[in-house]
């Protein structure tokens, strides 16, 4: 049986929108938060820089696209030159010895990770701290986010939405606490749910972001590479206008509501593949992210791939950002945005309740 939709009146989306406005400016980190990060940042550039006097060094993620939370960690880069002598593996150990030397003890090295980085949390602050090397490609698809998030503040404010949401769904099923000493198996990271919420605001009609990738390919001719892959897209959102215009004109409530009835019901999690690249949904046949595939590549490789869940990075094609998602923990991610609609179809609910209900 059908359950009779609530109607959602314009007062609803209006009372929403309102109070996801509210939540945001509350959690968002504030002046003073990104100033303790920023003196933290500076303690590690300086001891990084004695190890690695020619380096240069980067933050990328959330500290550098504006979605930082209050209590958000920063992530560091640090380039080498091109052959330089040591591995990124090798200079995690190094870098890793002489921060623990220097008084950071809750401090752990991923040196098998898929991207080897040092994990770490600064006592006297309590900020923490991701460090890895040569990862141009991060800081790259910071700067795609960073354009994304200039073009509609209505995209900015459903990404913090998503990132209490995910915090919430780490919190009832993988742990009481987001530990960085462990990352849990099974869920998304914020970077996952940035990509979710674009492709979503990209297919829809009219859309409420473009295609910048695509509207570099179409434009111009000179490509950028890193690692092989074309990492071009146009940035200079100033000039966007002359290229794509936004005719959607939905409110930020609305736009929700139908972000979680997306991931509910409507994404094609068995065939289709979120592609921020092409702008929709691709097949998983055309990508090789089969079944099949995955059982084949695992029993050579020590990092397994799984293709459950399927959002493509947009510049790193054979990176699957739903890697760590399996059956069981799809099941559950989705039956939370299932939920979520649930919450929203409540007659008994006003715009205002939902929200909190929703995030708990
Ligand atoms: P918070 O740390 O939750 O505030 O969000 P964030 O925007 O910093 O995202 P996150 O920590 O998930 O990722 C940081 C950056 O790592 C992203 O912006 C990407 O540039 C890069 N990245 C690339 N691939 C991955 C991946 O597979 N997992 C994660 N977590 N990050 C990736
Ligand atoms: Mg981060």
């Amino acid at each position: 049986f059908k359950q009779s939709e609530k109607i959602l009146t314009t007062e609803f989306y209006k009372e929403l929108t309102q109070e996801i406005n509210k939540t945001v400016h509350k959690i968002k980190a504030k002046p003073n938060d990104l100033k303790k990060r920023e003196i933290l940042y500076n303690y590690i550039k300086s001891v990084a820089k004695k190890i690695f006097p020619d380096s240069k060094i980067y933050r990328y993620g959330s500290i550098e696209n504006g979605f930082s939370l209050t209590d958000g960690d920063i992530d560091i880069c640090i380039l080498n030159k091109d052959n330089f002598e040591y591995t990124p593996a090798e200079c995690v150990e190094i870098l890793g010895e002489k921060l623990k030397n220097n008084g950071i003890d809750d401090i752990k090295l991923l040196i098998r990770a898929r991207v080897p980085i040092i994990k770490m949390k600064d006592n006297r602050s309590g900020i923490s701290c991701d460090i890895g090397f040569q990862n141009r490609l991060a800081i790259q698809n910071t700067k795609l986010i960073n354009a994304y998030s200039k073009i509609d503040n209505r995209f900015k404010q459903m990404v913090f939405i998503s990132k209490i949401f995910n915090i919430y769904l780490i919190t009832i099923y993988w742990s009481k606490m987001k530990n960085i000493n462990e990352p849990y198996m099974g869920t998304l990271s914020s970077y996952c749910f940035i990509l979710m919420i674009i492709h979503f605001l990209q297919i829809r009609k009219p859309p409420v972001l473009p295609n910048l990738q695509k509207i570099y390919l179409n434009n111009f001719k000179e490509y950028e590479y890193i690692d092989g892959f074309n990492v071009s897209f146009f940035g200079d959102i100033n000039n966007l206008h002359k290229y794509w215009n936004s005719e959607n004109n939905e409110s930020l409530g609305e736009l929700i509501v139908d972000f979680f009835k997306y991931y509910a019901n409507d994404f094609p999690y068995i065939s289709g593949v979120a592609s921020v690249r092409a702008g929709g949904i691709i097949t998983k046949e055309e990508k090789e992210w089969t079944r099949e595939h995955q059982f084949e590549i695992n029993k050579t490789n020590s990092v397994k791939d799984r293709y459950w869940f399927c959002v493509e990075d947009p510049f790193e094609l054979t990176h699957n950002l739903g890697r760590p998602v399996d059956r069981k923990s799809l099941f559950k991610i989705r039956g939370e945005f299932l939920k979520a609609v649930k919450i929203i179809n409540n007659k008994n609910l006003s715009g205002i309740q939902v929200l909190e209900k929703i995030l708990e």
